[in-house]
């Protein structure tokens, strides 16, 4: 592609994920998500893997699983390709052009999930979707009846302080300024939920961060985007690996 032309269309973008597109030209993503790569612990290789990715928006990690390696990947949105942010699905299709990438993709939302629709995937990302369902265990059934090895989820966790299985729920915009953000379990609930839906197996990879960071991270969105402080104070993310 003609750098120039790539540089324009990629300014016409609102993009969510800091892709990098070669010739100097990172798209310019609010996510730090060469960060949430280092969280995730992935393997190094995904040689031969079929992997899906949930909830790919501009689909960071979608690309970075072909990188390394993946024989075949699947991309699936439905909020955000279907509009429900400024410039939808057009990141997607614009960096899979620029990367002259093979990834998939289906407009499908995650309770419609199934081996009948998507068959069933060797790896299934999970990154950052979980709190935006308003039925968090049925969504994680889907996705579990889609994984054949690994599932990594990437999720906000609330509820810090309790041991046993807790959730938040958020009927309104409680969670970052958010309408579309519903529940934030708690540590203990996130391994409960996976194992009920028939992944036994579950480690921690990324765990919560000190109080001393949070506070620190609440004070700097506090100032920056206006997000309520106390709320952000009592969340963290966490990574999860699950697996049968
Ligand atoms: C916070 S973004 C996470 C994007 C990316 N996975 C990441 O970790 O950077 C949440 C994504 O989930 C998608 N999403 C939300 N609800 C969904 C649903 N019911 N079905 C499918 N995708 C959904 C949104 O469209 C959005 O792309």
């Amino acid at each position: 592609m003609d750098v120039h032309a790539l540089r324009a269309e990629v300014a016409g973008i609102r993009w969510h994920h800091r892709i990098d597109l070669g010739s100097g030209i990172v798209t310019p993503g609010l996510d730090d998500s060469a960060r949430k790569l280092r969280r995730l612990s992935l393997p190094e290789s995904f040689r031969g893997k079929s992997v899906l990715d949930v909830g790919a928006w501009d689909g960071f990690f979608s690309f970075e699983a072909e990188r390394r390696g993946a024989a075949r990947v699947l991309a699936t949105d439905s909020f955000v390709w279907r509009g429900g942010i400024a410039t939808g699905k057009a990141g997607f299709d614009l960096a899979r052009r620029a990367l002259g990438s093979r990834v998939e993709d289906m407009d499908i939302d995650v309770l419609e999930l199934s081996p009948e629709r998507v068959g069933t995937f060797d790896v299934v990302l999970f990154l950052g979707v979980l709190y935006h369902m308003r039925h968090p265990l049925l969504a994680l059934e889907r996705v579990a009846s889609v994984t054949r090895e690994l599932l990594v989820v990437e999720t906000v966790v609330d509820c810090l302080d309790y041991r046993r299985p807790a959730m938040a729920f958020y009927p309104g915009s409680e969670l970052s300024n958010d309408e579309t953000s519903w529940c934030g379990p708690n540590p203990a609930a996130v391994t409960a939920m996976l194992r009920t839906a028939g992944l036994p197996r579950v480690d921690v990879v990324a765990g919560a961060r000190p109080l001393s960071y949070r506070v620190a991270k609440a004070c700097y969105y506090r100032l920056k985007f206006g997000y309520p402080f106390v709320a952000t104070m009592r969340t963290d993310r966490m990574v999860f690996h699950a697996a049968r």
